[in-house]
C-alpha cells in the first residue's frame, strides 16, 4: 500500500519552486519508501491553483512544472488560466477555498499546509488548518515569532507541525534540539550565527576590509537581500532566535529580544535611501567597527554577528568569541550553532553549514513533509 500525503504549498518563489521540482524528482525514490505526495494546490500573493475534484485528482508533474516556469518568469499564477481539470481561484475567494480545501481534506485524507512565503497573511490560514486537522510545515519565520498566542495554537499539536527550514534553512537545528529537549537533557545555552551574510561580513572584516567595502561585496556577490539594511538591522537573526528560544519553553516575544543593528537609526530605510546609504552612510560606520575589530585581536578574539540564548534572555549583536573555538574559526556564509546542555557542557554539540539558498531550504521543507508521512492513511 502507497502511502498518500496530500499537499497544499502557500508561496511559489524560490523555495517554493525548488520545493515542487524536488517533489516530481523524487518521485521514483519515494515510491521506493511507499510514500506519494499529491500537490493539491499552489498559491503565491493572488490566487491560488487547485484541480476541479480535489479529492480525486492532484496537480500533474507536467502542470506543477508549467507553474515553475510561469513563476519563475515574475508572471502573477493567475497567467496560467484554467487549463483542463484545473481551475484558478483570485484573491479574496483564495482564501475561502483555501479554508475549504483545509476542511475536506484536514480530517478525511489529512494535508500538509506548507507554507513558504514570506508573508504575516498566511497565519490565518495555518491556525485554521491547525483546528482542521491538517499538518503545518513552515519555511515562513513569520507564523512562529508572532504573539504567544499564535505560537500556542500553531504547536498545539507538536507532530503535526514541523518548521526545520525556518533556522538555519536545511540544517537540523530544530531535529537537534528536539531530540536533546525530549531526552530530558536542558539545554543552557545556545550561541548562533545565523546568518549567512553577516557571518559573510564578520569574518572578512577579520582581514583588516572596511565595512562599507565588505557589504558592497556582498551586495555584488547577491548575498544580501536588495537592501542590504534588511540583513544589517539584525532583525532576520532575531527571528531565528526567538523561534529557538520558544522551542526551549521560553514565553517571550520579538519586543522582548534586545537586537544590535549594525547602522544607526538615522540611517533607517525611511530616512535614507538604499544608494544614499551605500554610498555616503555606511562609509561612517567603517572606523567604529575597525577599533572593535582590532581590540578584539588584542584579546585573541574575533568578531561574530550571533544570537546568545541563556536563561530568560535572548541577544543579538556582535561579540568576541575566541578565535580557537567552532564561532571563531567559522568562516564564509556557513551558519553554526553551539548547543550546551548537561551533555554537551564544556564542548557543545555543534551543528555547521550551509544556512541558506533555495535548494537546501527546499530540501529541508520536503524532509519535514516526508518526516510526518506516519500521520497519514
Ligand atoms: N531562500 C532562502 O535561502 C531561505 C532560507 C530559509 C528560510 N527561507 C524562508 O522561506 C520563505 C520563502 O523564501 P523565498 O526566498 O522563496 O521567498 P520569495 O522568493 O519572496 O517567495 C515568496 C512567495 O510567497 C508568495 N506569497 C506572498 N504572500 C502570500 C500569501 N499571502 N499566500 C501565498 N503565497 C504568498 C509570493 O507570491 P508572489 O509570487 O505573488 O509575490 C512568492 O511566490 C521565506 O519566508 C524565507 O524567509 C528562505
Ligand atoms: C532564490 O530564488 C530567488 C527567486 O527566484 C532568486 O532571486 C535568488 O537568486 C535565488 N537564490 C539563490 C541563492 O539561488
Amino acid at each position: 500500500m502507497m502511502k498518500k500525503i496530500p499537499v497544499l504549498l502557500m508561496g511559489c518563489g524560490g523555495v517554493g519552486r525548488y520545493l515542487l521540482q524536488h517533489i516530481v524528482s523524487c518521485r521514483s525514490l519515494h515510491a521506493k519508501m511507499g510514500v506519494r505526495l499529491r500537490v493539491v494546490g499552489v498559491s503565491d500573493s493572488k490566487s491560488l491553483v487547485v484541480p476541479i475534484d480535489v479529492l480525486k485528482e492532484e496537480l500533474n508533474d507536467e502542470y506543477l512544472s508549467e507553474v515553475c516556469r510561469v513563476k519563475s518568469t515574475g508572471s502573477p499564477l493567475t497567467t496560467l488560466g484554467g487549463l483542463g481539470g484545473y481551475r484558478v481561484v483570485n484573491d479574496p475567494e483564495s482564501r475561502s477555498e483555501t479554508k475549504a480545501l483545509e476542511e475536506l481534506l484536514g480530517k478525511s485524507t489529512g494535508l500538509a499546509v506548507v507554507d513558504c512565503s514570506a508573508s504575516m497573511e498566511t497565519i490565518e490560514l495555518l491556525l485554521k488548518a491547525v483546528d482542521l486537522g491538517c499538518c503545518v510545515v513552515l519555511a515562513n519565520k513569520k507564523p512562529l515569532t508572532s504573539t504567544m498566542e499564535h505560537y500556542d495554537k500553531l504547536v498545539l499539536h507538536l507532530r503535526r507541525i514541523r518548521h526545520e527550514s525556518t533556522v538555519g534553512a536545511g540544517l537540523p537545528v530544530i531535529a537537534s534540539l528536539n531530540r536533546i529537549i525530549s531526552s530530558g537533557d536542558p539545554v543552557h545555552r545556545i550561541v548562533g550565527s545565523l546568518s549567512g551574510t553577516l557571518g559573510y561580513v564578520m569574518s572578512e572584516l577579520e582581514d583588516g576590509k572596511p565595512l562599507s567595502q565588505v557589504v558592497q561585496a556582498a551586495k555584488t556577490l547577491g548575498y544580501t537581500e536588495p537592501d542590504p539594511r534588511d540583513d544589517l538591522s539584525g532583525m532576520d537573526v532575531a527571528r531565528k532566535a526567538l523561534i529557538l528560544a520558544r522551542l526551549l519553553g521560553k514565553r517571550l516575544i520579538m519586543d522582548s529580544i534586545k537586537i544590535e543593528s549594525l547602522y544607526p537609526e538615522a540611517m533607517g530605510p525611511g530616512l535614507m535611501s538604499v544608494e544614499d546609504f551605500l554610498q555616503n552612510g555606511i562609509v561612517k560606520l567603517d572606523e567604529n567597527i575597525e577599533g572593535r575589530v582590532k581590540r578584539a585581536s588584542s584579546n585573541g578574539c574575533v568578531l561574530r554577528y550571533v544570537c546568545v540564548i541563556e536563561g530568560s534572555s535572548v541577544q543579538v549583536g556582535i561579540r568576541e568569541v575566541p578565535k580557537d573555538s567552532p564561532l571563531g574559526r567559522l568562516r564564509g556564509s556557513d551558519n553554526i550553532v553551539e548547543i550546551y546542555s548537561r551533555c554537551y557542557e564544556k564542548q557543545p554539540l555543534v551543528i555547521q553549514g550551509a544556512g541558506a539558498g533555495n535548494d537546501t531550504t527546499a530540501a529541508g521543507v520536503l524532509a519535514d513533509i516526508i518526516d510526518l508521512q506516519d500521520l497519514f492513511p
